[in-house]
C-alpha cells in the first residue's frame, strides 16, 4: 500500500500520510507526496494534507541519518517546494504533533488548521542538527525573528492555542479537523491567493533593523548551550533568513544540516533518543505482559522523598495517600509539598488554582490502615533494613490483594525486604532521585521474585508520572550509585595525590556535567555519606586505599550548603562555592600525613581517572546481569547523574573514546593503585574482541 493516498471531497483532495507510527518522513513517505502531487487530477481546485493514525508527523525518519547508501530521491526540500509551489491552495490538518520535518512540510502548505490538544515545534536541535528542510528560513518569516529563534533554539514543542497566537496556525479547528480543513480549502479555492510563506518578508523588518539581537542571543545562550554546536549552528541560519535571499538562506540551512547531521553531537543525541524508548523494552517479559492500573497511590513517610514521590502522582491526576506515624511529621511534610508547589506557582510555572486542584489529592494519614486500598504503596522511611522490614510486614497485612509493594531503598536488599511478605512477587524497588519532583530517572530495582506483572506495573507507572523507567536488578547501590561510588573515590584520591576540589570540578563541568563531584556533594550534603561510612567501618577492607579528607571535613560540622561550608564555603543565602584556603590547609596535611608527594594533575587525567573507572565499573554491571544494555546505563546516567546528553552517556561515550584505551589506563592503574582499580573482565573481552558496547545489545 502507498504510503499516501488520495481521495476526493468535491473539488478538494485530501492526501492521507500513512506511514506508521508517527508518520515519518522516511523515503516511502516522500515519494508517496511527491507522487500524489503529481497525479492529481486537473479537476482539484485545493489540497488538503493530513495525517494518519496518531499525527500529522514527527519529522524527517530520525533512522534515516547517516544511513548507507543515503536515502532516495525526492529529499523532503523537494516534496515542499511541490507544495508551496502549486497553484491550488495547500492546507495541512494537523492533529498529534508536527514536529521537525512535519512542521517544516506544514510551513511549506500555504494554510494551516489544527486540532485542539495538537503540538508543534521543531525539535531537531535536540537531536544535535539543525531543521533542514527550510525551517529556519520560514519560521522566523511567519512569526518574527525572536519569536522562531527562541522555537527553534530551545527544540521545544508548543500547544496549539499558541501556535495559533503566534501565527504559525491560522485556526484551531472548533469541530472535526477534516470538515474544518476541507472548508478552508475550498475558501481559500474561492478567494484564488495562496500566502507563501517564503514570499513573506514584513516579520523580518524588526531583525534587520537591530541585527544585533543575535549577539545578544548567542550571548544569553552560554550556558545552556555549554560545549553544544548544534543551537548556535541554529541561530547562525535564522540570521542568514535575515540577512540572505530566500534561496540562498536555504542552501546555507542546508550545509549545515549535513555537516552537523555526522558529528559527534549529533550521533550522541541521536543515541540517547532511542535509548530512551528502548529501555522500556524488557526483554524476558512476555509480550502478552500487562501492568496492573494504578488509579490510587500511597507513599509511607513524608520526608525529603517521600514528599517528592507523592507529588508525581498528584501531578498526573493520581490520588495519593501519605503517611507517617506522627501527626507533626505529617505537617510538617504536607507543609514541604505545600511550598514546594507555591514556588513553582510564584516562577509563573503552575496556576495557582492547578496547585490547589494538586493538593487536594494528596491526603495527609497516621493510620498505616488507610493505605490499604492503594494500588501501588511506595514506601521511603529511614533507610534502616529493621524498619523497612516492619513497614513491609504491616503493609502485608493491611494492603489488598494485588496492590503492588514498593520501597524507594537506595542500598538496603529488595530481596531481603521482600521475604518479610507472604507476597514477595508484588514486591519491588522504585528507585527515585533526589529531588523526587524533578528528576526523571526511576530506577525500577526487580527482585528476584518480583513478577513479570508487578515488572510491567512500575515500568508503565515511570511513563504515567512523566519518568523514564530503567529494570536494573539488586546490588550495593544499585546501577546508578554504584557507579558513582567510583567515581566520588577517584575524585577524593585525586586530591589527595595534588589537585584541588576546584580543579576537579571544573574538569568535570566543561566535560558538560551540571557540577563536579564536591560542589555536587556540599549540594546533597556530606552527612549523609559520612553516616553510611561510619556505619560500614568494620566492612572497610584493610588492603584497600582510603582517603578520610571527606571525614575529616564532616567532623568539622561542614555538611554542604546547609551549614554555609563543606568542601567550599558559601556566603550567607548564596549557593556559589568559594574555595576555601582553610580545606585546601586540610588537604595538603591530609597529603603529608598519607605520605603522598602531592603534584601538578593535568586536566585529562583528572577525567580520565574519574570517567573510567565508573565505566569499568558499569562492565561489571552489564556483566552480573544488573542492568539489562548498555544503553540504558547511559539513560540512567543522563536523567539521574547529568551526565551530558550531548555525549550520549558513559558507555556510548566510552565507546568513542576506545575500549582499548580505557582498558590500557585500567591495567596501568592497576599496577599502580591497586586492587580498586582491577580491569573488568567484559572490558577485556570486549577489547580482546575488537568490540564497543553498542555491539552488546541486551
Ligand atoms: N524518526 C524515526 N522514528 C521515530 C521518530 C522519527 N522522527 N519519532 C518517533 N519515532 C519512533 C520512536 O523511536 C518509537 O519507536 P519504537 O516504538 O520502535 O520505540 C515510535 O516512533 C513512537 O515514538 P514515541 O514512543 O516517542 O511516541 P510518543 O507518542 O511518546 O511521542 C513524539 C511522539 C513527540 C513525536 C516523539 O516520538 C518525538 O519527539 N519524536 C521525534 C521528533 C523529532 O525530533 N523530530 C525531528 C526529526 S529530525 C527532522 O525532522 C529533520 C528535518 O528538519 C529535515
Ligand atoms: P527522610 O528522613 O527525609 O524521611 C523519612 C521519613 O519517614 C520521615 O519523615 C519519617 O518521619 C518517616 N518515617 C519513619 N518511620 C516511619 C514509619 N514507620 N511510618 C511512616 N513514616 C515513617 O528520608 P529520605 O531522604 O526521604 O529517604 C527516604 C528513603 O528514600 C530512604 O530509604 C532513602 O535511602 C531513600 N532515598 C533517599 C534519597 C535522598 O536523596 N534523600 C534518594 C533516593 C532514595
Amino acid at each position: 500500500m502507498s504510503a499516501v493516498t488520495s481521495e476526493r471531497h468535491g473539488p478538494v483532495a485530501v492526501l492521507r500520510m500513512n506511514n506508521p507510527p508517527v508518520n515519518g518522513l522516511g523515503a516511502p513517505l516522500r515519494s508517496g507526496l511527491a507522487d500524489a502531487i503529481a497525479g492529481l487530477d486537473p479537476a482539484v481546485e485545493a489540497i488538503v494534507l493530513i495525517g494518519e493514525g496518531r499525527m500529522y508527523s514527527a519529522g524527517a525518519d530520525i533512522r534515516e541519518f547517516n544511513s548507507t547508501p543515503p536515502p532516495g530521491t525526492p529529499d523532503l526540500n523537494q516534496v515542499i517546494a511541490a507544495l508551496e509551489g502549486s497553484e491550488r491552495p495547500v492546507v495541512s490538518a494537523i492533529h498529534g504533533v508536527a514536529a521537525g520535518g512535519g512542521l517544516e512540510l506544514a510551513l511549506g502548505t500555504h494554510y494551516r488548521v489544527a486540532a485542539p490538544g495538537s503540538r508543534v515545534g521543531l525539535p531537531e536541535v535536540t537531536l544535535g542538527i539543525v531543521p533542514g528542510a527550510g525551517g529556519t528560513q520560514r519560521l522566523p518569516r511567519l512569526i518574527g525573528t525572536e519569536a522562531a529563534l527562541e522555537l527553534i533554539v530551545s527544540g521545544r514543542l508548543i500547544g496549539a492555542d499558541q501556535a495559533r497566537e503566534l501565527g504559525i496556525i491560522d485556526e484551531v479547528a472548533d469541530g472535526d479537523l477534516l470538515e474544518a480543513s476541507v472548508a478552508a480549502a475550498r475558501r481559500l479555492a474561492a478567494d484564488g491567493t495562496v500566502r507563501r510563506v517564503r514570499d513573506c518578508d514584513d516579520a523580518l523588518a524588526a531583525a534587520r533593523a537591530t541585527p544585533e539581537l543575535f549577539e545578544t542571543f548567542r550571548a544569553g545562550m552560554a550556558r545552556s548551550a555549554r560545549g553544544r554546536n548544534a543551537p548556535y549552528a541554529c541561530v547562525d541560519c535564522v540570521e542568514a533568513a535575515v540577512n540572505r535571499p530566500f534561496d540562498e538562506g536555504l542552501r546555507f540551512e542546508r550545509e549545515t544540516f549535513v555537516s552537523l547531521v555526522a558529528a559527534p553531537e549529533s550521533r550522541s543525541l541521536r543515541h540517547a533518543f532511542f535509548a530512551e524508548r528502548e529501555c522500556g523494552r524488557i526483554p524476558d517479559l512476555p509480550r502478552e505482559t500487562r501492568g496492573r492500573t494504578i488509579g490510587t497511590a500511597a507513599v509511607v513517610g513524608c520526608g525529603t522523598m517521600g514528599g517528592g514521590i507523592a507529588m508525581n502522582f498528584a501531578n498526573a491526576g493520581i490520588p495519593v495517600t501519605v503517611v507517617e506515624t506522627e501527626r507533626a511529621a505529617l505537617d510538617a511534610g504536607l507543609e514541604r509539598v505545600r511550598n514546594t508547589y507555591a514556588t513553582t506557582v510564584s516562577r509563573g510555572r503552575l496556576a495557582a488554582d492547578e496547585m490547589e486542584r494538586r493538593m487536594s489529592l494528596i491526603t495527609g494519614s497516621t493510620e498505616l490502615a488507610d493505605v490499604g486500598s492503594a494500588d501501588i504503596v511506595i514506601e521511603a522511611v529511614f533507610e534502616e533494613m529493621e524498619l523497612k522490614k516492619e513497614v513491609f510486614r504491616a503493609l502485608d497485612g493491611v494492603c489488598r490483594s494485588g496492590a503492588i509493594l514498593a520501597t524507594n531503598t537506595s542500598t538496603l536488599d529488595v530481596d531481603e525486604i521482600a521475604a518479610v511478605t507472604g507476597r514477595p512477587e508484588d514486591v519491588i524497588g522504585t528507585h527515585f532521585f533526589s529531588p523526587a519532583n524533578v528528576m526523571r530517572l526511576l530506577e525500577n530495582v526487580r527482585g528476584v521474585r518480583s513478577s513479570h506483572e508487578t515488572i510491567a506495573t512500575v515500568m508503565d507507572m515511570a511513563r504515567t508520572i512523566g519518568k523514564v523507567g530503567v529494570l536494573v536488578g539488586v546490588c550495593d547501590g544499585f546501577v546508578g550509585n554504584r557507579m558513582l561510588h567510583q567515581y566520588g573515590r577517584e575524585a577524593g584520591f585525586l586530591i589527595e595525590e595534588g589537585a584541588l576540589p576546584q580543579q576537579v570540578d571544573r574538569v568535570i563541568y566543561d566535560f558538560g556535567f551540571p557540577m563536579g563531584p564536591f560542589a555536587m556533594g556540599d549540594l546533597a550534603g556530606l552527612d549523609v555519606g559520612w553516616r553510611i561510612r561510619q556505619r560500614k567501618r568494620a566492612e572497610r577492607p584493610s588492603n584497600m586505599r582510603y582517603s578520610d579528607v571527606a571525614d575529616r571535613i564532616c567532623e568539622q560540622g561542614r555538611f554542604g550548603q546547609k551549614t554555609g561550608a563543606g568542601w567550599y564555603r558559601y556566603e550567607t543565602g548564596s549557593r556559589v562555592p568559594v574555595p576555601d584556603p582553610d580545606i585546601e590547609r586540610l588537604i595538603v596535611a591530609a597529603s603529608q600525613q598519607a605520605g603522598i608527594e602531592r603534584r601538578d594533575i593535568p586536566d585529562g587525567e583528572i577525567l580520565e581517572r574519574c570517567m573510567y573507572p565508573l565505566v569499568n565499573e558499569a562492565a561489571k554491571i552489564l556483566e552480573e546481569g544488573l542492568a539489562i544494555r548498555p544503553s540504558d546505563i547511559d539513560v540512567i546516567w543522563i536523567h539521574g547523574y547529568g551526565f551530558p546528553r550531548w555525549r550520549g552517556g558513559p558507555m556510548f561515550w566510552a565507546d568513542s573514546v576506545g575500549l582499548d584505551r580505557i582498558l590500557e589506563a585500567m591495567q596501568r592503574w592497576h599496577r599502580e593503585h591497586g586492587e580498586w582499580m582491577r580491569p573488568a573482565p567484559l572490558l577485556e573481552r570486549l577489547v580482546r574482541e575488537g568490540r564497543g558496547f553498542a555491539s552488546l545489545g541486551a
